[in-house]
């Protein structure tokens, strides 16, 4: 399957669903608004109310919603996501920092067409407290990851990841920060390349075709002396 159909496609539409501060709804706003991205960010969903990311989407004059999680089935929940989503003719879903997991009543109604975005390396440390994990095990790199949601957690297809490299002397919150710059670069990317028509998701891989590979760039930590 390949998305959409390339470089001169119309702007993608756009549903963005948070459940906290924004910052990657915000890289994504910014990337439109500097031209890099050509998205229309048609809504912006919350769970929870009073969240930063209402405020981005506020002070940018987006459309946003909350839908409260509490008191219902997920199934119930998704159902009123995907009713909002559709009343906004939204093309494609961006999960950013959105706590809720989806249930088949989501994914199947956007097959292949919701990302979200995981402060870790999939599929290693999948779940909640990833860049706490990393720093605890003792790895010497982690990262960040965009994937094509299906019905697993955190365990779609995956569409681009960064690393970034992990010192014994790092806490949680030294990881998180160094993961979470990467992650407002790669975020944008991974839309770019979904509104140019250029991912193609072959079982579980998504082919970039004509993207080339870092193949020559490698990292190694500690660095060899
Ligand atoms: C990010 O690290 C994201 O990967 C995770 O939640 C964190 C908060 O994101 N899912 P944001 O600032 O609300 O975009």
């Amino acid at each position: 399957m390949s998305t959409s159909a390339g470089q001169e496609s119309p702007p993608v539409k756009l549903g963005v669903l948070i459940s906290g501060e924004g910052t990657n709804l915000q890289a994504i706003i910014d990337a439109v608004e500097h031209s890099e991205l050509k998205a229309d960010i048609r809504v912006v969903i919350s769970n929870k109310p009073g969240v930063g990311g209402l405020e981005r989407a506020r002070r940018r004059g987006i459309p946003s919603k909350v839908i409260s999680h509490r008191g219902k089935s997920r199934e119930q929940f998704d159902s009123e996501l995907v009713a909002a989503l559709r009343s906004h003719e939204v093309e494609l879903v961006a999960c950013a920092g959105f706590t809720r997991l989806l249930s088949p009543v989501m994914v199947r109604a956007f097959p292949y067409r919701i990302m979200n975005i995981h402060p870790a390396l999939c599929p290693a440390f999948p779940g909640t407290g990833a860049q706490r994990a990393a720093a605890d095990y003792g790895v010497r790199f982690s990262g960040c990851t965009v994937f094509f949601v299906t019905e697993g957690v955190d365990d779609g297809p995956i569409i681009i990841q960064a690393v970034v490299p992990v010192n014994p002397e790092d806490d949680a919150a030294a990881v998180a920060e160094r993961i979470l710059l990467q992650e407002h670069r790669i975020y944008p990317e991974a839309i770019r390349l979904y509104q140019q028509g250029r991912l193609e998701v072959r079982g579980r891989k998504v082919l970039v075709p004509g993207m080339g590979s870092p193949a020559d760039e490698v990292l190694i930590n500690p660095p060899l002396k």
